[in-house]
């Protein structure tokens, strides 16, 4: 396995997309500030961006990352993966990698990989000088529980002691720690019909939903016809030294 940067190989961007599309549900794909920036990623910085190959030349991961400004203080982590992307791009100075994304194609999930992908981004921040590697993990196991706050999910741990969630376990195995629970973390809004579109539900009336695959609840604002979700994730630190 190798992995293959998107400055390297430009060819590989389009088949991972559609490799991988369905690795997160339809309404996870709107987010009101990232889908602004997401675009810059591979035309402006290919260089941390890359796929994950075996010795086909077969794509095992898709991964997207970006490098930011970060003083290492718990306090200056930017908000959420919404205000990484933002920093990224519209601020100098970066000293840190930040994990954006690692998608697994679904019929290659469940085999170890993401782990080799998130070494990967190891390599690359250590290939470009960066003292750490931070990332605002999308816990996977939320979308079973919720309604239960962010701050309490972020500390459950199994009967061996390591973190309950599958995702953060990764992390964890490589040597990350938890540093903080982000409750707002990807801002997504859209129209009800939207909303209703995204997650083939109806919403008849205003008021907080569960729906399949969410981490959290979304609120519908029939008068307003609005959907507006927060999407939480779990700031975790790798070092790189
Ligand atoms: C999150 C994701 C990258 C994980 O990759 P994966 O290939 O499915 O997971 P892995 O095989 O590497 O396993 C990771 C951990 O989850 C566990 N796991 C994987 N599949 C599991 C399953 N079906 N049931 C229970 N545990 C499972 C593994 O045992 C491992 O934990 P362990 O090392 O403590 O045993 C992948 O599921 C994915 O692409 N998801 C969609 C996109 C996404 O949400 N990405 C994360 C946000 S950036």
């Amino acid at each position: 396995m190798r992995i293959a940067t998107v400055s390297e190989r430009p060819d590989l961007t389009e088949r991972a997309y559609e490799l991988t599309y369905d690795t997160l549900r339809e309404y996870n794909q709107h987010g009101d500030v990232l889908n602004r920036y997401w675009g810059r990623l591979t035309e402006e910085l290919p260089e941390f961006q890359f796929h994950l190959l075996d010795d086909r030349e077969e794509i095992l991961a898709r991964a997207r990352a970006l490098p930011v400004r970060w003083d290492g203080s718990i306090d200056d982590l930017p908000e959420g993966i919404d205000g990484a992307i933002a920093r990224g791009f519209d601020e100098g100075d970066a000293n840190v990698l930040c994990a954006l994304l690692v998608q697994i194609p679904k019929d290659l999930q469940s085999r170890g990989l993401s782990h080799v992908a998130v070494e990967g981004m190891l390599e690359l921040a250590r290939r470009h000088g960066l003292t750490a590697l931070i990332a605002p993990v999308r816990p996977s196991w939320k979308e079973y529980y919720p309604l239960v706050p962010i701050e309490r999910y972020a500390g459950w741990r199994r009967a061996d002691g390591l973190l309950f969630d599958p995702w953060m376990r990764v992390h964890e195995r490589l040597g990350a720690a938890v540093l903080k629970p982000e409750p707002r973390s990807l801002r997504i809004t859209g129209t009800v019909a939207e909303w209703e579109e995204w997650t083939g539900m109806t919403y008849p009336e205003s008021g907080d939903y569960w729906f399949r695959g969410g981490l959290a609840t979304v609120a519908i604002d029939r008068d307003g016809n609005r959907g507006s979700y927060w999407e939480p994730n779990v700031w975790m630190r790798h070092g790189t030294a």
